[in-house]
């Protein structure tokens, strides 16, 4: 189930919410681009039945990594989902972990049909998943480095890209 020797994915249980809240919480509150609400988002989706998909990773049985995805709109199209917030707790980056989970949640959405997958972050980091940023997208009417794109069928995306209401709540 896991490439890396000692973690384990597997998709949230109810009783994982508040730890998945504050490894979130915890891990973004460093970051200068932080809103501080990222915690809070993953349960706004929960409350709206829009987690999609939403994956702990664990190690001797603690959690120390968590990814959401989400529907999203990108121009007309069907079937594309968001990509997160994703958080690995500070004392496990940089072993693989985020980048398993993210893998995981690719080949899930893939597997179900998904049409890709759309986020706002660093693309230094994402392209390394094969994401991209495309001129032809737009969000909140301007075009942004940090919206990126990961194809897997269907026509190319084009048009205005709307995350779920929660991210704006
Ligand atoms: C981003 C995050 C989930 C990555 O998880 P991780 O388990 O540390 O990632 P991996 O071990 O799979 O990958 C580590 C690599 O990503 C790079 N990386 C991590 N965050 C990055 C960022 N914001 N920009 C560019 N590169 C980044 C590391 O430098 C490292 O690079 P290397 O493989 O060339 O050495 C984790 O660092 C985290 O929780 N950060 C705080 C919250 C956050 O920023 N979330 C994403 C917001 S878009």
């Amino acid at each position: 189930m896991s490439g890396l020797a000692d973690v384990t994915l597997r998709p949230e249980r109810s009783d994982d919410a508040q730890t998945i809240r504050i490894l979130t919480e915890e891990a973004f509150r460093p970051k200068a681009f932080s809103d501080g609400t990222e915690g809070a988002l993953i349960d706004a989706l929960r409350t709206a039945s829009a987690l999609t998909l939403s994956t702990v990773a664990t190690e001797h049985g603690e959690i120390v990594g968590h990814v959401a995805f989400s529907p999203a709109a990108v121009g007309a199209l069907p079937g594309w989902f968001a990509l997160g917030p994703i958080a690995v707790r500070a004392d496990r980056q940089g072993h693989g972990i985020g980048s398993q989970l993210i893998q995981d949640g690719l080949a899930h959405l893939q597997r179900d049909g998904a049409q890709g997958c759309v986020l706002a972050g660093d693309p230094n980091y994402y392209s390394r998943f094969g994401f991209v940023n495309t001129p032809a997208l737009t969000y909140q009417g301007e075009q942004s480095r940090f919206i990126q794109v990961l194809r897997f069928a269907g026509p190319d995306p084009v048009g205005e890209v709307r995350f779920h209401p929660a991210f704006s709540g």
